[in-house]
């Protein structure tokens, strides 16, 4: 499986299905590239209703056909504009395209609908984006049900954890590998992710990315 970084919140999950997470693209100048850019997708996926995650789904879905997974009150708003939706809420489970998307609690706010982690398991392998949140003793339940894989943790602060509360939500989350987020795309949210790497020192493994970039696991 390969995962791109595209900059703040928005990842790209390429493996026997093409995953968007957060497209966020226009308008962040921290964007590897423009919705243009994105020519396939099965599935979008978003945590909350804020523009910094909402971004350009529902193009990318009219554009793709892809389906948008994403919780209930963002999932009307789609359906009332043709797109392909599966809605859901925080507990609950859905299988798209041989897909497995859990939605998870996050500590936050949105515009419609509550906001939202998602663990998603795809080729066998597990990856939690925890969406837009503060340290939560709910990530211990992710370990617990899902011991993700590879995590993408915001660590920017003021909107969501800082370095020293993401390091602790690593060892929460009982995740193996971890991408850090939402952080450095505005000068409110700079931090340095290094710092965040010795935080979480052997608890798991931290992969450093810039907006573009690609790992694969
Ligand atoms: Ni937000
Ligand atoms: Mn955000």
């Amino acid at each position: 499986m390969d995962v791109t970084w595209l900059g703040h919140s928005a990842v790209k999950l390429q493996g026997s299905k093409t995953i968007y997470i957060d497209p966020f693209l226009t308008g962040n100048p921290a964007a590897c590239c423009g919705p243009e850019a994105i020519t396939g997708a099965d599935l979008v996926i978003v945590t909350h209703d804020h523009g910094d995650h909402l971004g350009d789904a529902f193009p990318i879905c009219k554009k793709t056909g892809a389906t948008i997974v994403t919780i209930h009150e963002i999932a009307v708003m789609a359906e009332a504009e043709g797109i392909p939706t599966e809605g859901m809420n925080i507990g609950g489970t859905v299988e798209s395209k041989g897909v497995l998307i859990h939605m998870v609690q996050a500590l936050h706010s949105a515009g419609k609908g509550d906001p939202a982690g998602v663990v998603i398991e795809l080729d066998g392998k597990t990856i939690y984006h925890a969406g837009d949140t503060g340290l939560t003793y709910d990530m211990k339940l992710v370990k617990e049900f899902f011991a993700p894989d590879l995590s993408f943790i915001p660590i920017g602060d003021r909107y969501t954890m800082g370095i020293n509360s993401a390091a602790k939500a690593v060892e929460f989350c009982g995740t193996k590998k971890v991408i850090p987020v939402h952080y450095n795309t505005f000068p409110i949210i700079t931090v340095d992710p290094e710092a965040f790497k010795a935080k979480v020192g052997d608890t798991a493994e931290v992969i450093i990315l810039k907006p573009g970039e690609s790992y694969s696991f």
